[in-house]
């Protein structure tokens, strides 16, 4: 099966660029409001879904390890620098589309802004849901189509595509908005079970963020935010699933598996070796590398 295109961040400074100078304070802590909401107490082993440069790593306490899993090698580099190595932090080179792990050894996954480049959502949920045991937490994010900016200008015809209907909107290359009712109906063919809908950056309109203090509008988004069973209406949304159905158990002391064959892979850095078809993936400064295609 063909891999579908990937958006590439290698050598980007996201992390700079968009949070750090950048006025997104506002996003940043209201999103950290929802995950706190929605994190379990704890675990063993966190799946972390485009980690990029390890923004949300932190805020993943109580889980053992946290494995964080990025396209970009330049992104798990920065997440690296700023996290440090040890055994708490696992750093993966690998597409979403092609996850290198034996199945169900996660208990836990988390997949933040980064959905919204998935050319075919169905098909990564699917490999999340692999990985994932069988009641493990996932907490998905995405960038909701059918929002209050997105409707006003439909209605006022600033826009020409229909917040409404069910289909994604490409509104940039590899970047592309949802409508809640079909990311619902992927994850329930994907064998999740939605627990619970935050509607997350219900203010996030410069005007505002300009005049109001901050404190005042993450107040206001985390009382909007309870809203999310209701009614989906703002820029992005947080679900909390729960994997339905059996995950064959994973097998005891295996981490990795080939992308490419599904075979279980010993951990051996530097280099991991496919007793099954003889790739083999390397490991550079903590730093595993999966890509096929690299
Ligand atoms: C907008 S950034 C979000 C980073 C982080 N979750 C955050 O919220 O700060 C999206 C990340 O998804 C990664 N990504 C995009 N497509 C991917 C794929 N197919 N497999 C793995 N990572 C991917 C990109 O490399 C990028 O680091
Ligand atoms: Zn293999």
């Amino acid at each position: 099966m063909e891999t579908p295109p990937i958006c590439n961040y290698e050598g980007s400074d996201y992390q700079q660029s968009f949070w750090d100078q950048s006025d997104r304070a506002y996003e940043d802590a209201v999103e950290a409001v929802a995950l706190r909401r929605l994190l379990p107490a704890g675990g063993k082993r966190l799946l972390e879904l485009g980690a990029g440069a390890g923004r949300n790593t932190p805020r993943y306490t109580g889980f053992e390890q946290v494995v964080l899993v990025d396209y970009s090698r330049t992104q798990l580099q920065q997440a690296r620098s700023r996290l440090g190595a040890g055994p708490q932090y696992r750093y993966v080179v690998a597409d979403i589309y092609h996850l290198p792990f034996v199945p169900g050894v996660f208990d836990a996954a988390t997949m933040i802004r980064t959905l919204h480049h998935m050319a075919e959502p169905r098909r990564a949920l699917d490999q999340v849901r692999a990985a994932l045991q069988a009641k493990a937490v996932f907490i998905l994010e995405f960038a909701n189509k059918r929002n209050l900016k997105s409707i006003l200008r439909f209605v006022l015809h600033q826009q020409t595509w229909n917040p409404f209907s069910p289909e994604p909107v490409e509104f940039a290359a590899l970047n592309f908005d949802f409508h809640p009712a079909t990311v619902r109906t992927w994850l329930r063919l994907a064998r999740f079970t939605v627990q619970r809908q935050l509607t997350v950056s219900h203010f996030r309109i410069p005007f505002l963020k300009r005049t109001l203090p901050l404190r005042w509008l993450v107040a206001m988004d985390s009382f909007a935010q309870t809203t999310g069973n209701l009614w989906q209406l703002s820029p992005s949304v947080f679900v909390r699933c729960q994997a339905a159905g059996e995950t064959a158990a994973a097998p005891e002391g295996w981490l990795f598996a080939c992308p490419a064959c599904a075979a279980p892979l010993d951990d051996t850095p530097p280099r991991l070796v496919c007793q099954q078809c003889g790739r083999s993936y390397p490991v550079e400064d903590d730093i595993y590398d999966f890509r096929l295609e690299a």
